[in-house]
């Protein structure tokens, strides 16, 4: 896909402050003393990622949006070479949601050449689902998750519970790491048919694109099952959400009800849980997932 030119350093776009250099960013900090309301991002942005910036501007009048697509978290065969990186669009985008400051540094500021790599890792969380289908992915999510509280000093972040599973191992690193910052769980933002929106989804084309609804489908079915119909073996209500994303024409990864906070298999649904899913389309990985009460 072609790459945008990236914006000139310090360019400020109205009232939006575009910061693309870590020393920038430190003087920017330093500057306010009012609290930060971080909301990081992979850029694309659509209407999922304008809800985290609404939770953030709830949270505080200083919302800070990163914008890095982090090598770190792509294995070699995925599609970091063509994620999409819409900057233009993005700072519009921002810029009408109120943002006060985008960060959007190059790969280079954030991994100079040469830097010995530290590894945070949250092995009881993050080794099944996608740490199992995507080798090193939560390693590189904490990475640069990590780098940004530290660079941005952030009283409050804001992270989507579209990727639940990245959020309960962030609230863990936080938690764990002794970091003062309130994370923020935000719900997903569904399309009309109920697909969760995903900076993925542009990949899709229309045949799969009309398949993709399976994940929501497979996650309606379990929620009637449990909350409707009382079911308490988690392996009928995986075993139904298997048949709904093959019945789409979605290849599984996963289909699984865990308990909400360890990710832990249960025995019985006898208390929340959450559901969780992934497939794939025409070589589009989609996750899901819903909290059942
Ligand atoms: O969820 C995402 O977009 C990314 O994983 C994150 C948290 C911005 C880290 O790169």
């Amino acid at each position: 896909m072609q790459q945008a030119r990236p914006p000139p350093r310090g360019r400020i776009v109205d009232a939006l402050e575009l910061i693309r250099s870590i020393p920038e960013l430190r003087a920017r900090r330093q500057a306010t003393t009012r609290p930060v309301a971080l909301v990081p991002t992979m850029g694309a942005l659509h209407d999922g990622h304008l809800r985290l910036i609404e939770e953030a501007g709830r949270l505080s009048d200083e919302v800070w949006v990163s914008i890095f697509v982090n090598p770190a978290q792509f294995a070699p065969s995925e599609d970091l070479s063509r994620y999409p990186r819409p900057i233009e669009a993005d700072l519009a985008a921002c810029e009408s949601a109120g943002v006060s400051v985008v960060f959007n540094p190059s790969p280079d500021d954030m991994y100079p050449p040469g830097a010995v790599p530290t590894q945070i890792d949250v092995p009881d969380l993050a080794t099944e689902f996608e740490g199992a289908h995507r080798p090193g992915h939560f390693a590189g999510v904490c990475r640069v998750v990590f780098k940004l509280f530290s660079l941005c000093q952030p009283t409050f972040a804001c992270f989507g519970l579209k990727d639940y599973q990245q959020l309960v191992v962030i609230e863990a690193l936080v938690a764990d790491l002794n970091l003062p910052i309130a994370i923020q769980r935000v719900p997903t933002v569904r399309e009309p048919d109920g697909l969760a929106m995903s900076s993925r989804n542009r990949y899709l084309g229309p045949d799969a694109r009309r398949r993709a609804v399976g994940l929501f489908k497979a996650l309606q079915l379990a929620r009637r099952l449990i909350a409707d119909d009382g079911e308490a073996d988690p392996a009928v209500v995986e075993r139904a959400m298997l048949q709904t994303l093959e019945a789409h024409h979605i290849r599984p990864d996963y289909a699984a009800v865990r308990h909400p906070h360890s990710l832990q298999p249960i025995d019985s649904i006898d208390r929340p849980v959450v559901a969780l899913i992934a497939g794939q389309l025409e070589g589009v990985r989609l996750l899901d997932n819903a909290e059942i009460k």
